[in-house]
């Protein structure tokens, strides 16, 4: 049987995190994930903020927004991200908004504020912070990371920590003053209780970002299904979580059509599925992918779950560290850009075509068993460049964009 590891991290949690567009299968990985490790002997925490419910119905209990034990070791929380916001943000959120009513914010500053749409996703990943820093629990697996762009949100500690910061010396300078001036600059001035709930913020949100940034804690897992959409979804998101730096430590490849399907109705689904399989294996490397089937049924129940686990990760402990690095490096300096992307190939092989599409990039390269393409997610900025030059290094890709405006 498969024993817990001794207790890592000096006490912190384990903290897994699965990302995915929705319907992919966090919630019942999540919780499949979660029936391992309890077994196994950790004290396992499953944490949801979709409102939707689903953790509830996956392991037909009603869970609540404190921890609600599920079976042995096992505890699920349900998190509500409007009653988190109002119960942390609320005297801020109050004075920023007439702050933002008045004049004379600074454009761009007030801009920012007001585009912060997925506050509560930064909420709800702030109750981690604090399950964290509570340590009961062993591991802590969270289903409910949004994909793709909306990744910024765990970007948010860190961006939302820089604003606050403007924000506090701006304000600060002025605040002494602002009482007398008040009247003349239109500014509503904080009052004390404000800066106190706006520094005990920044310091909660700067906690998050060194858990989330803590390759020894805390692991992002993709979880895509087999069609082209889901797999270049994914593809983005390994970009943006390594320009975010989030160890992202294992790929989930769910719903697979088992091949002992034997029905001619669904042949063509299984050959296009296949496809998909080794497009993701030449797109994801070299992260370590799992596969798991579409199971006769909808996945539900902690019977079917556990079945679910086991088939994930047969006699393996989930909490290890699948894969430490990244699949890509953005490196930029003065007016040009670098992206290095891991790929399969070797030094000897030689890159066909470079091609620019949109927000991607095809490179086609000549191996020993024909073109192989791979396709590359560009960052923003690499947008409004010129791809100046690709090689290929061992098995690195390395592609360069400069800044054409830059350089007159
Ligand atoms: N491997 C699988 N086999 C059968 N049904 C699955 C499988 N994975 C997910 N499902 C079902 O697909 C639906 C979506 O899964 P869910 O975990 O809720 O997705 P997400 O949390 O990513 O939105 C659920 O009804 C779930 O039971
Ligand atoms: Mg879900």
């Amino acid at each position: 049987m498969l024993r817990m590891s001794d207790k890592k991290n000096s006490g912190n949690p384990r903290l897994i995190l699965y990302t995915g567009k929705g319907g992919t299968g966090k919630s019942v990985i999540a919780c499949a994930t979660g029936l391992k490790t309890s077994s196994i002997g950790y004290k396992t925490l499953i944490v949801s903020s979709d409102p939707a419910h689903t953790l509830g119905d996956a392991l037909e209990n009603r869970i609540t927004d404190s921890p609600t034990k599920v079976s042995e070791n096992l505890w699920a929380i349900q998190i509500d991200p409007i009653k988190e916001m109002e119960k942390n943000y609320a005297v801020i959120q109050e004075w920023l908004t007439s702050l933002l009513s008045a004049k004379g914010i600074e454009e761009t500053l007030a801009y920012e504020i007001a585009s912060l749409p997925g506050m509560t996703h930064l909420f709800a990943l702030l109750k981690i912070e604090e399950l964290a820093r509570e340590k009961q629990f062993d591991v802590i697996i969270l289903d409910t990371v949004p994909s793709g762009e909306a990744l910024k949100y765990l970007y948010f500690p860190k961006l939302f920590g820089s604003i606050s910061r403007k924000l506090i010396s701006m304000v600060g300078s002025i605040a002494g003053i602002a009482r007398v001036i008040e009247p003349l600059i239109g500014v509503p001035a904080p009052k004390k209780e404000v800066f106190k709930s706006e520094v005990e913020l920044i310091k909660r949100l700067e906690m998050l970002a060194d858990i989330l940034k803590n390759i020894d804690i805390t692991s992002l897992r993709v979880i895509a299904n087999p069609d082209a959409f889901s797999i270049e979804n994914t593809r983005r998101t390994l970009m943006l979580s390594s320009l975010y730096g989030i160890n992202v430590d294992l790929a989930i490849i769910n719903k697979i059509i088992p091949e002992k399907v034997n029905d001619s109705y669904f042949s063509n689904w299984i050959e296009l599925q296949k496809k998909c399989l080794s497009e993701a294996e030449a797109s994801f490397y070299p992260l370590p992918i799992k596969k798991l089937m579409l199971f006769d049924s909808e996945l539900k129940g902690i019977e079917m779950l556990k079945r679910g686990g086991d088939e994930l990760f047969i006699n393996e402990d989930p909490t290890k560290i699948y894969f430490k690095g990244s699949p890509f490096k953005i490196i930029s300096k003065e007016n040009e850009l670098t992206l290095i992307v891991k790929v399969p190939f070797t030094s000897k092989e030689k890159i066909n075509e470079v091609e620019r599409i949109g927000d991607e990039l095809l490179v086609r390269v000549n191996t020993e068993v024909g073109d192989v393409v791979k396709v590359i997610p560009l960052p923003t900025v690499a947008l409004r460049m010129k791809l100046s030059r690709a090689k290929l290094l061992n098995d690195e890709l390395q592609i360069s964009f400069v800044d054409e405006y830059e350089r007159k």
